[in-house]
């Protein structure tokens, strides 16, 4: 890391935070509901109900543990996840995991560093346009801890990197092959504690990262016609380049949490209202979670040659015109700010040529949405309320942001439109085309047979709960009205 005033800003508690927030908040006025009375969210989001019920496993049928594990060591790769992990160690925790796989934190006490005494880096992102973009906010981040570069962008053979949010029941990793100098992405698929019948608040919860009953191992051959699918993002032009992806990749690094960035600071004071200081998260030790630092991913990934990111989303420039536009950004975001940058970023999205920027504001929640879940849990930590009765602390993304996040289609967009905007991320024709979805390439549509619109069709309409529902539930979802013009625009 380069030399900050680490913790300096923010090692403060909860109650001073919330006076430092400025908005005279005070946590011992208790929530915003009854006690004793379940909180429901103020209103619905990309997911309609909790994870559990909501979304089929995408990888039923597949093979699971050690039956799985023999299919992906067998591929014989000595990168850190495989030889970590093709031993089967017992892992019942994401701390075991960091463990397995290289990632331990040797040094858990406030002395700790980030990337240094032993630790590997990590940064926290507040926003993220990953697989998992719909769990990600300030109040549920998302985590990556990695191979630390020793500050500085230099090459680190060898690496591995991890991520992870809560509500998912996997963590995802990439690690670094020296010898064949090749990347693989893994998935970690575990079983958690409360097994069959979680509650949403048993999964946003630290019980969520222990307990673990047991865990299955695939890599990006085993998912790659899976929802699941890693290459679409990591390498999105089949046999071509595979890399790290960090939209976000310079100064100020938007939605990566940092305590001496006006942008990380919101985010950090959003985060910490809620978890205080002394919750460990993601296997990230609570003493120096404070630490995290969106440079230091920078370092790993600009050291290992992915300084090309397809579609840079320029951070001081677009922090820039944001806040000039709405002069109480990043802290308030009630007034949305406005970014010629990012706009351009946005249409090349729409026109599906690239996957999703983030959005431009520093914050996606809803204000309000934020003080009902950010008060929810703290009781939760005081106490007051259950795990069972914390509500989808997820949930929280301001209606208004989700088409600008990708989320929904773009405001007012064709029926085609909307079909680039929602599909062809995942179905055009730079892809394998010996997998199945390879069938339907969005960018053929006037060239495209009946049979293979209709299937189309059939799969907008599917029911979302149903594994075949297209755009899959985990990415993105198709109000109404757009779904009706995306129909008319394939018959
Ligand atoms: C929709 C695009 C998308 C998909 C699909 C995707 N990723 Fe990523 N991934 C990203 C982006 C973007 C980032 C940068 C951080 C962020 O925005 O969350 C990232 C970051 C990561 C990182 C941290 C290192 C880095 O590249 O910055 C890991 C590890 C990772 N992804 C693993 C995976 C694995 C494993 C899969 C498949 C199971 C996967 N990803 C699927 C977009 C994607
Ligand atoms: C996150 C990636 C992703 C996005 C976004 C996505 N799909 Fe898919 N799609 C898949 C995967 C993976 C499969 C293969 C598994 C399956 O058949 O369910 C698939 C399969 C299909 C198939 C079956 C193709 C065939 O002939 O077997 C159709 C049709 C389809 N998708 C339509 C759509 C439409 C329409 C959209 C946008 C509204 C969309 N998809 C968005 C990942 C995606």
């Amino acid at each position: 890391m380069r030399l900050r005033p680490a913790l300096a800003l923010l090692a403060v508690s909860v109650a001073a935070l919330a006076s430092a927030c400025g908005d005279g908040t005070d946590l011992s006025k208790g929530p915003g509901y009854k006690i004793g009375e379940a909180p429901t969210p103020p209103n619905e989001d990309v997911r309609d109900q909790a994870p559990s019920e909501a979304l089929p496993n995408p990888l039923a049928g597949f093979p699971r543990g050690s039956q799985q594990l023999a299919v992906v060591c067998g591929r014989g790769r000595n990168d850190g996840v495989s030889r970590g992990l093709c031993a089967n160690p017992s892992i019942g925790s994401i701390v075991d995991l960091q463990g397995a796989v290289g990632l331990r934190f040797a040094d858990r006490s406030a002395r700790g560093r980030n990337g240094a005494n032993g630790n590997p880096a990590f940064a926290m992102l507040a926003h993220s346009s990953s697989l998992i973009a719909h769990d990600v906010s300030a109040l549920n981040p998302r985590a990556i801890v990695f191979t630390s570069a020793n500050g500085t962008p230099q090459q680190t053979p060898g690496f591995v990197a991890m991520g992870f949010a809560r509500g998912e029941t996997f963590v995802e990793l990439v690690a670094h092959d020296r010898t064949t100098n090749k990347l693989t992405f893994y998935l970690v698929v575990f079983e958690p504690s409360c097994g069959e019948d979680c509650t949403v608040g048993d999964m946003v919860t630290p019980a969520v990262e222990k307990g673990w009953k047991s865990w299955s191992l695939y890599d990006d051959e085993d998912l790659k016609n899976t929802i699941l699918d890693c290459r679409h993002c990591h390498e999105p032009k089949a046999g071509g380049p595979r890399f790290l992806r960090m939209q976000e990749l310079q100064d100020p690094w938007t939605h990566w949490m940092r305590n001496d960035r006006p942008g990380g600071v919101a985010l950090f004071l959003d985060f910490l209202r809620a978890h205080s200081d002394t919750e460990d998260y993601a296997g990230i030790p609570a003493p120096i979670l404070q630490d995290a630092d969106g440079r230091a991913l920078e370092d790993l990934v600009v050291g290992n040659g992915f300084d090309e990111q397809p579609n840079m989303f320029d951070s001081r420039t677009i922090e820039n015109e944001v806040r000039a536009s709405a002069p109480a950004q990043p802290a308030d975001n009630t007034v949305p700010g406005r970014s010629r940058t990012w706009e351009a970023l946005y249409e090349r999205a729409v026109r599906g040529e690239v996957i999703p920027p983030p959005y431009h504001d520093v914050k996606v929640t809803d204000p309000d949405k934020l003080r009902f879940a950010q008060d929810a849990y703290a009781d939760f930590k005081a106490g007051r309320i259950p795990a069972s009765a914390v509500p989808d602390i997820r949930k929280i993304f301001l209606d208004a942001a989700l088409p600008g996040m990708s989320l929904r289609p773009k405001e007012g967009a064709t029926g085609r439109e909307v079909l680039t905007h929602m599909c062809q991320q995942c179905h055009h024709p730079g892809l394998d085309q010996s997998i199945s979805r390879a069938r339907f390439d969005v960018t053929k549509l006037d060239s495209m047979d009946r049979a293979t619109k209709d299937r189309a069709i059939a799969r907008m309409l599917l029911p979302p709960s149903d594994i075949g529902h297209m755009p899959p539930r985990i990415m993105r979802a198709i109000p109404p009205e757009a779904l009706a013009r995306a129909v008319e625009a394939l018959r």
